[in-house]
């Protein structure tokens, strides 16, 4: 297989796309510690600010403009907050931007790490700083979101929906093999859980597990356990611990990755990268959170999150060394136990806990 070219490059240019409520909040104090960073590594970050989202569908009926992918083709990355509004159907405002990112850049991996840190306690009990260090790898471009489907009868009572889950065996190879090569790169507990529901779906959960198989033979240094999707959820809260690496299907991985967010103590911690780890594209970062219209304009988001999504951004961009100063501030600034936000049982405001990092870095 050819080899991968890491960039070399000491500029980047990097689209903002801020998006709605909370996500504008969160996506400025991320980006201003990214840019901290990136220049005490030597690196210069050149921003673009779109202002797609909700707001710009008010105006022109759209989420982002028509020619919106081939605009974001010419950044190195996307930090992006978040998108949703609580005055239009969550389908038209997600399937206008969010998604169609994800699919047009195929950034098929989408990489959800969960860690229990110093100083956040778990809702769980006799969890201590360090037991929960897990990434949940989930399939980012088809499965149960490939948007295959309609409605006959529209409107009528007897009317009819169908969605259809597209596996094809290149989207799971490709999905497995990169949580394999993860759990290589972490070096941690070796082990790979697969997540399926195969006992109820007996197609596309079959070709999942067949895959599986297949290329986990490629990998005997790293073990493997299989778990179907309910019984993931109860031990994702019964044994949060053990897990090292999960693979997991689109909506499968959406929805424990909540809950490998909650156990971690807020999913106002819960970060993410959409990549495409061909790099023919560019891979966009972004908090596992939505908009939170409950807490938006109040100024006391949590940008952690969104920090952390920063520092994956970084990593992406071979500034592993600033991406690893801005874990550490995070680090230190959660140890302290002084300032936090309200998700962590402080009374912080957004920009007060941005303070704190960026004194840190
Ligand atoms: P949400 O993540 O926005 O909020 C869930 C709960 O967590 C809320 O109580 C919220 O206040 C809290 N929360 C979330 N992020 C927080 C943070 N950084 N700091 C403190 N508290 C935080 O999920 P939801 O309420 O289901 O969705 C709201 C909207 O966001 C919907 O329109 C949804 O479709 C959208 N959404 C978008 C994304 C995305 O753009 N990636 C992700 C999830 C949801
Ligand atoms: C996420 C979100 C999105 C998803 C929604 C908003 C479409 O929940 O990034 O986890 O399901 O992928
Ligand atoms: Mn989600």
């Amino acid at each position: 297989m050819a080899r991968l070219r890491l960039p070399t490059n000491t500029t980047f240019s990097i689209a903002l796309i801020p998006g709605d409520g909370i996500g504008t909040e969160v996506t400025s104090a991320a980006f201003e510690v990214a840019l901290k960073a990136a220049k005490g590594s030597g690196a210069t970050l050149n921003s673009t600010v779109y202002d797609w989202g909700t707001g710009y569908y008010f105006k022109h009926g759209i989420m982002m403009p028509a020619d919106a992918i081939e605009t974001l083709r010419g950044h190195d990355a996307i930090l992006l907050g978040a998108v949703g509004h609580p005055n239009v159907p969550d389908h038209v405002t997600l399937n206008g931007l969010l998604l169609p990112i994800r699919r047009r850049f195929d950034q098929f991996a989408n990489v959800r790490p969960a860690v229990l840190y110093r100083g956040v306690s778990s809702p769980l009990k006799g969890l201590n700083a360090g037991d929960v260090d897990m990434v949940v790898v989930r399939e980012n471009t088809e499965g149960e979101y490939a948007q295959i489907g309609g409605f006959v009868h529209e409107t009528h009572p007897h009317e009819v929906a169908v969605q259809t889950a597209v596996f094809t065996r290149h989207g799971v190879e490709r999905i497995v093999r990169y949580a394999f090569e993860l759990a290589v790169r972490r070096n941690k507990k070796r082990l790979v859980t697969s997540i399926t529901k195969s006992n109820a779906q007996g197609f596309s959960m079959v070709l999942w597990d067949r895959v599986f198989q297949s290329v986990a033979a490629e990998f005997p240094a790293i073990k493997t356990e299989s778990l179907l999707v309910d019984a993931a959820a109860m031990n994702f809260v019964r044994r949060p611990q053990t897990f090292d690496v999960v693979v997991a299907s689109n909506l499968f991985g959406d929805i424990l990755s909540d809950i490998s967010a909650i156990v971690t103590g807020s999913i106002g911690l819960a970060a993410s990268a959409n990549i495409d780890p061909t790099r023919r594209f560019p891979s966009m970062f972004e908090p596992v959170h939505g908009s939170a219209p409950d807490i938006a304009g109040k100024g006391i988001a949590n940008p952690l999150a969104a920090m952390v999504s920063a520092a994956m951004m970084l990593d992406h961009l071979g500034l592993s060394a600033a991406a690893r100063k801005i874990d550490s501030a995070i680090e230190g600034v959660l140890a302290e136990e002084k300032v936090r936000t309200p998700d962590l049982g402080g009374t912080s405001s957004t920009s007060a806990v941005a303070s704190a990092v960026l004194t840190r870095l």
